[in-house]
């Protein structure tokens, strides 16, 4: 069983530079298999969710190439075939392999997918976009077959801007006849990168970033090269630690722009920041304010990020408000947190105060998934004594390097294999 140990209370000075998007990256790959020919995808984070994602081209047939950050795909003798239930159960983006089979073959047959346990989390607007476009989609139990003769453009109307169920579509509806429109598309950075990728492959996207999206199909997809952008939320969780404990703690290779409403509530916070262009300089910084966060699909604050500032929240002079309204369950770092010495008043599942300010003291203590799991990191790099971290191995699927990251800008911080 892996665990991190961190001795807290270090000073965090120097640079720390962000990694490719997760989020991104995850939906590259699969994306990936739509080429009939080689695909580059350059920056991809060593993170646990590439290398299951990359379990998964090899099982399909595509021939993978991985050096460094740097993967050429080579999917010319792909074939639809199911995947094994270990390997898609393992996170949620498996299901982007779905899209792209679909897309491709018009024949898939696929588990649900997995990843982190922080709400319902259902897959029926994704379902819903394969109806529209005139497949026949059939769920026996936890497993869906998915098929068409062909695949025709259609309008969708999502009921929430989902940011999966619009790379599923897009994944789905780009080699298809006719003119498909998403409405209510989700607008987050990481759409842009696959659109932006699926276009460089010959496909005919406009209007990715925005709620509407219109996909015009196309008979195939080539060759080409993409790079991944960088990840918005390891930056913020980053420029957490540097409010935290940061001593001119400079984040640098990050889009601020994609985190304009978390840099503008450190602001409100009256954390001492200075936003450049492509790097933010952070420092901690005393009696700041308390403040009312409600996460929101993007431009809005990001839920990945509402877990990561909690430890922030906890140091303010007063109370603050955090509601939460993209998932149901996503508190399961409080319980953990509190064992660090936060006060927490949960108002209902959505909506919790914060009281501040408190000093964090060492305690051992358990990931619930990933980003509980970098709150967890946070407040223990902040806290007075040691903190042990269980579960380590949700960090450990979304943030690369982590240990080496802080250690280089002062951190106590290890990873134990017990
Ligand atoms: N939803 C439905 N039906 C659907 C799809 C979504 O009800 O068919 C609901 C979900 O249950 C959720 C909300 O809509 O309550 C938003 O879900 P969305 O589809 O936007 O999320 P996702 O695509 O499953 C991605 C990220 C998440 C991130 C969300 C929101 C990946 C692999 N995951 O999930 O990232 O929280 O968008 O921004 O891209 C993380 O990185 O820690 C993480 C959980």
């Amino acid at each position: 069983m892996k665990q991190i140990v961190i001795d807290g209370g270090k000073t965090l000075k120097g640079t720390i530079k962000v990694s490719g998007a997760k989020n991104s990256a995850v939906a590259l790959i699969p994306a990936a298999l739509l080429s009939s020919g080689i695909v580059k995808i350059d920056n991809i984070p060593d993170i646990s969710d590439v290398k299951a994602l990359e379990d998964i081209l090899t099982f399909l047939g595509a021939k993978v190439k991985h050096e460094g950050n740097l993967m050429e795909i080579d999917s010319s003798n792909v074939v639809s075939k199911e995947i094994p239930r270990e390997l898609s159960n393992k996170l949620r983006a498996s299901y982007y392999f779905m899209s792209a089979l679909l897309g491709r073959f018009k024949d898939v047959t696929m588990y649900f997918p997995g990843g982190c346990s922080i709400g319902a989390r259902p897959i029926d607007q994704t379902l819903k976009g394969y109806r529209a476009l005139g497949a026949n989609v059939t769920e026996v139990e936890d497993k869906v077959t998915v098929k068409a003769s062909k695949l025709k453009g259609d309008d969708i109307y999502l009921d929430m801007p989902s940011v999966g169920a619009t790379i599923n579509i897009l994944l789905s509806a780009c080699i298809s006849e006719g003119v498909t429109v998403i409405h209510n598309a989700a607008k987050e950075p990481e759409i842009v990168n696959v659109a932006t990728f699926l276009n460089n492959m010959g496909a005919k996207i406009k209007g990715a970033g925005t709620s509407v999206v219109t996909i015009t199909g196309v008979d195939k997809l080539g060759s080409c090269f993409t790079e991944v952008i960088p990840d918005r939320i390891e930056a913020g969780t980053y420029i957490v630690a540097g409010a935290l404990c940061g001593d001119k703690l400079r984040v640098e290779n990050l889009i601020p722009k994609h985190i304009d409403a978390f840099l503008s509530k450190l602001d409100e916070m009256g954390v001492e920041l200075e936003v450049g262009t492509d790097y933010v300089v952070v420092s901690k910084t005393p009696c700041i304010k308390p403040v009312n966060i409600k996460t929101l699909g993007y431009p809005g604050f990001a839920t990945d990020l509402q877990q990561p500032i909690t430890p922030l929240l906890c140091t303010c002079e007063g109370v603050s408000k955090l509601e939460e309204t993209i998932y149901e369950n996503r508190y399961k770092n409080i319980p953990e947190l509190e064992k660090m010495g936060a006060s927490v008043e949960t108002i209902t599942n959505r909506i919790i105060k914060i009281h501040g300010p408190i000093e964090f003291k060492g305690a051992n203590v358990s990931a619930t998934d990933l980003r509980a799991g970098a709150c967890l990191v946070l407040a223990g790099l902040a806290a007075k004594g040691k903190t042990t971290i269980d579960n380590v191995e949700y960090i450990l699927r979304g943030y690369e390097n982590i240990i080496g990251k802080l250690t280089d800008v002062g951190a106590s911080i290890s990873l134990i294999d017990n």
